[in-house]
């Protein structure tokens, strides 16, 4: 089987960066083989996970490395409001030891993409404390193990085999309104307690986890989340990053999220935070990044 971006099983460094770029106008499919050669020359490519938009893979790839489903995210309309999209070209997500180390990857990447996609989105994030999101709840508890994980993510066979399909979308809380509740009323809002993520034995059905918890007949719907907060004292959030082998399970979880399900119930969630950019990306396999750099 084709080998998958491997960065995006790393675990446990807590300095993230997430690039998001447009393509130029006019910019030719050679011209990005080059600056994506550069980009592979300064090591980059080969700690970072990569993303294209349909729209740029399909520019760039045969048809059978392009994967069924790869239609740009959709908004979406509920009892909760209409969840933004912010369609862009190219993903990358840079991970290391700290900012410093991150910051630097990041100016050779975009000075290597320069020609050919300019930077539109530039979100620094962090590993806060033993992995909570800033609202303090722990995030990844239900995540699939690592060992697990490229099951979820990895499309298993055809075209595009050995990929996968990345949601990035960058949400801004509004942490004074939810850390005036008290942390019973906060537990009811995520469905699990604060301090060590144990579900409620009484779960509302507008909590978060309760609207994620998807179950079909093939069993529950599993994605691998891979989200970080960002952010300063007064402005902040979590960049949420996400990888499916399906991009329909991405769907199926925004649409309970946001009540455009026949219950109308959407996740309580959304009263204290909200996505601000929002784009689904195919991260494919190394050997098919491999195949195209190389022509
Ligand atoms: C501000 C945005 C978000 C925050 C703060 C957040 C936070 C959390 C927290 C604290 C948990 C419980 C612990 C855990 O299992 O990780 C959780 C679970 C989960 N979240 Fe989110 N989340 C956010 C957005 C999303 C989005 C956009 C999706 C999907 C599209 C999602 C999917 C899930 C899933 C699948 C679970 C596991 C449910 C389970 O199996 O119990 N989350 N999230």
């Amino acid at each position: 089987m084709a080998t998958p971006q491997v960065a995006m099983f790393r675990q446990g460094l807590r300095a993230h960066e997430h690039l998001e770029f447009d393509l130029r106008p006019g910019a030719t499919a050679d011209a990005l083989r080059k600056a994506f050669a550069k980009l592979q020359d300064c090591g980059i490519a080969q700690a970072s996970v990569a993303g294209f938009s349909g729209q740029l893979w399909r520019m760039l790839a045969p048809p059978d490395a392009v994967p069924a489903g790869l239609q740009p995210l959709a908004a979406i309309h509920g009892s909760g409001g209409t969840m933004p999209v912010a369609p862009h070209d190219f993903w990358l997500w840079l991970q290391d030891r700290g900012p410093d180390l991150n910051i630097d990857a990041a100016r050779q990447a975009v000075a290597a993409l320069a020609p050919v996609l300019m930077l539109v989105e530039d979100t620094p994030g962090f590993v806060y404390r033993d992995g909570r999101d800033l609202t303090g709840f722990i995030d990844g508890s239900e995540n699939p193990s690592p060992a697990d994980a490229p099951e979820v993510a990895i499309i298993p066979e055809g075209p595009g085999a050995g990929g996968s399909f990345a949601l990035v979308q960058r949400w801004r809380h509004d942490l004074a309104h939810f850390h005036a509740m008290s942390v019973p009323q906060q537990e009811r809002v995520i469905g699990r307690t604060k301090l060590d993520s144990v579900e409620l034995p009484d779960l509302p059905d507008n909590a978060h986890v309760a609207r994620m918890v998807v179950k079909t007949a093939d069993g529950e719907l599993k994605i691998w989340r891979r989200s970080v907060p960002w952010g300063r004292a007064a402005v902040n959030g979590l960049q949420f990053v996400a990888f499916s082998a399906d991009p329909q399970r991405f769907v199926t979880m925004l649409e309970r999220m946001y009540g455009a399900t026949p219950d109308r119930v959407h996740d309580r969630m959304l009263d204290f935070s909200k996505p601000e950019t929002g784009a689904l990306y195919f991260v494919p396999s190394m050997d098919a990044l491999q195949a195209w750099v190389q022509g």
